[in-house]
């Protein structure tokens, strides 16, 4: 969670100037069901409605926090946010340099003002909560942010269904305000309840229906409105405590911290990506030069990476497919074949963990396992690092990016981060049209709505609600889900990770970039056309316990769509593909030997 560093002020007078002393306060959110700590994914809670629920998910974006003085008087923050991921842990933020004394009143909305709301949301560094890689509640297609969203299963006539709750638009904004005794003398902790039992009973009852299993917000959206009303109450102090050792408790992990390692003379490297893109969160311990990049993609060609010197990364990852495998299973050295397709690689700044599991946090991490895996390139670093300090050119070209030629597998890792970070997709024909450079065809055109609209009969919406998951500019999210290939899994994905049970079946959210050269599809390359895909989101969904609730929510097999629709999706499909990045990725001078 980033810290606040902004002063407090007074609310509604002139400045005043501050004591020279202020306090700090820790705000913990607490999930809870009626009263007792929420467990997640688990079909077990009984709303007012006497219905079956589970909850998979429930984040929220807070803003315009303050506290009422003991003399009545406001004091607050106004360019103030937090982004809360309840299920990933991300449930506190600091509050810094609040003027001691008594207060008695806590107060925040749920959601953005509108001027927030409604501005480019590209503006926010790295790693701010308003960064729609950070938070994921950014919907780029309304080009505003979804305030709150609660999403899990019911148990409907003996079968799992889901429910999908999003509160958005200017008119849900929620204000919350709850009592305190706060004696900011020293630094405090409080703890405030977030009661999911509320939300589906007070002031109004929810009941779940087909009908009433899910919100956007709309105009006229009376769940919406009552889920608003629920929400604001639906809050409580429910724990406080002096923190006199606050900052050992919030400081980072502790890990050392790796240094840059850079040549005096290297050329800082220009990373240009779509003005509509969040900004990413580049390492800042690995600088991207043009002589790191230059090296990553020498490496990335070259098959010295491997035992029997015939793969290199290219072998799997084909510059010319968005640098994926047409093969539905890559092989590796011996001729193995794994269990999963090889992913195509773009826009990987933007991501917080690789492979279709997620089990490499960093890009640096992932780089060196194909060398090291058994069926993929399996060669040892050691065996790597004396193959290439032998060859003519590369110690200069690891003097030229890293100061020193001496090779090793950090700076090898260093290098192939470089060169994927760069890998940077925005050139395609739907890029084209929402700069309003070209124009769709009539067809395309009704695919990108129905990719961006949600299937909700019952308010007159048939869309075949792609977007929850492969939204935004990027055509992707940071996040897992089941998208309903298997009622059992074979590949647990990112339940491998985790063990959660709540993970099992879930994948990585691929990016649909450049979708039309990447083809097999899915993690285990099942689909062969796109055609096929969207057959599956039609008529081929299953469902399983942990189906993501944005699908479970529809009827049985997926959203219906006519044939023409279908086609009109695969036809928007199409248009992401760049054919600018499938040309470039390749210079012939990195494909040399
Ligand atoms: C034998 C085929 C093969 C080779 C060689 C190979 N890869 Fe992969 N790559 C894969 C497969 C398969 C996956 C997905 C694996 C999984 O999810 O378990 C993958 C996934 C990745 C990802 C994750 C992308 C994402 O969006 O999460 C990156 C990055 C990557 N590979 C880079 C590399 C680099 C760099 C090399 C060379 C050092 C390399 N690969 C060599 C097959 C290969
Ligand atoms: C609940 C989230 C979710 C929704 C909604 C969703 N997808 Fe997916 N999609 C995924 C996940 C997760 C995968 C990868 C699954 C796997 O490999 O196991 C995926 C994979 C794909 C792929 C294959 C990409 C590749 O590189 O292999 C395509 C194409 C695709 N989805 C298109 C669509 C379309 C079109 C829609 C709307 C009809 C849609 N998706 C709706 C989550 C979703």
């Amino acid at each position: 969670m980033k810290r606040a560093g902004k002063k407090f002020m007074l609310l509604f007078a002139t400045a005043m100037a501050l004591p020279a002393f202020a306090a700090d306060l820790r705000v913990d959110f607490l999930p809870q069901f009626n009263g007792a700590p929420l467990t997640f994914d688990a079909l077990k809670y009984q709303t007012a409605a006497g219905q079956k629920i589970s909850v998979s998910r429930l984040d929220l974006l807070a803003s315009e926090i303050a506290l009422r003085r003991a003399d009545g008087i406001w004091l607050g923050q106004t360019n103030w946010f937090a982004y809360i991921s309840t299920r990933d842990g991300k449930t506190s933020f600091s509050l810094e340099h609040i003027p001691p004394g008594n207060y008695d009143r806590v107060r925040f909305q749920i959601g953005l003002p509108p001027q927030i709301n409604h501005a480019d949301a590209a503006q926010w560094p790295a790693g701010h909560a308003l960064n729609p890689d950070v938070n994921h509640l950014y919907w780029g297609w309304s080009r505003e942010y979804v305030f709150l969203a609660l999403e899990g299963g019911w148990q409907n006539s003996g079968s799992e269904s889901g429910f999908s709750f999003h509160l958005a638009t200017d008119r849900e904004l929620m204000t919350v305000e709850l009592p305190v005794a706060l004696d900011l003398n020293s630094s405090s902790e409080i703890q405030i309840a977030l009661d999911i039992g509320k939300i589906f009973s007070a002031p109004n009852k929810i009941e779940l229906s087909e009908t009433s299993n899910a919100t956007h917000s709309r105009t006229n959206d009376s769940l919406a409105d009552q889920l608003r009303q629920n929400i604001e109450g639906a809050f409580a102090i429910v724990g406080q405590a002096s923190r006199l050792s606050l900052t050992q408790k919030t400081s980072e992990t502790g890990a050392t911290p790796v240094l840059p390692l850079i040549a005096p003379n290297a050329t800082p490297y220009r990373f240009s990506f779509s003005k509509f893109f969040p900004q990413p969160d580049l390492p800042r311990d690995n600088p991207l030069t043009g002589e790191g990049v230059a090296l990553g993609g020498k490496l990335f060609f070259d098959r010295r990476l491997s035992s029997n010197n015939r793969l290199s990364c290219a072998t799997c990852h084909r510059p010319n497919d968005a640098f994926s495998d047409p093969r539905r299973f890559s092989r590796g050295v011996g001729g193995e074949i794994g269990t999963r397709n090889a992913m195509a690689l773009e826009n990987l700044a933007w991501k917080d963990s690789f492979f279709w599991d997620g089990r490499a946090k960093t890009l640096r991490e992932q780089a060196l396992q194909p060398i090291q895996n058994p069926i993929e390139m399996h060669e040892s670093l050691a065996d790597v690092v004396a193959k290439i300090s032998a060859d003519t050119y590369y110690p200069r070209l690891f003097a030229n990016a890293f100061g020193s030629p001496e090779i090793t597998s950090d700076k090898i890792a260093r290098a192939l981060e470089q060169f994927l970070l760069v890998q940077v997709s925005f050139d395609s024909k739907y890029d084209r049209v929402i700069i309003g450079a070209t124009n769709f065809t009539a067809q395309e055109q009704r695919g990108f709505k129905l990719f961006n609209t949600e299937y909700d009969p019952y308010h007159g919406q048939f869309g075949a609600d792609c977007f929850h998951c492969h939204g935004g500019p990027l055509l992707q999210s940071q996040d897992f889900a089941n998208n309903g290939l298997d009622s059992a899994f074979t590949d647990l994905g990112r339940y491998k990770i985790t063990q959660r049970a709540g993970d099992a079946g879930k994948f990585s959210v691929p990016s649909l970039r450049n979708v039309a050269v990447t083809a097999p599809y899915m993690h285990d390359g099942r689909f062969r056309t796109l055609e096929e895909v969207v057959e599956h989101y039609c008529t081929g969904m299953k469902r399983s316990a942990t189906l993501d609730p944005n699908l479970a929510k529809h009827p049985d097999g997926g959203v219906p769509l006519s044939t023409d629709d279908k086609k009109a999706l695969v036809a928007f499909l199409k248009t992401l593909t760049d054919e600018k990045y499938l040309r470039a990725a390749a210079p012939p001078a990195l494909a040399a030997k």
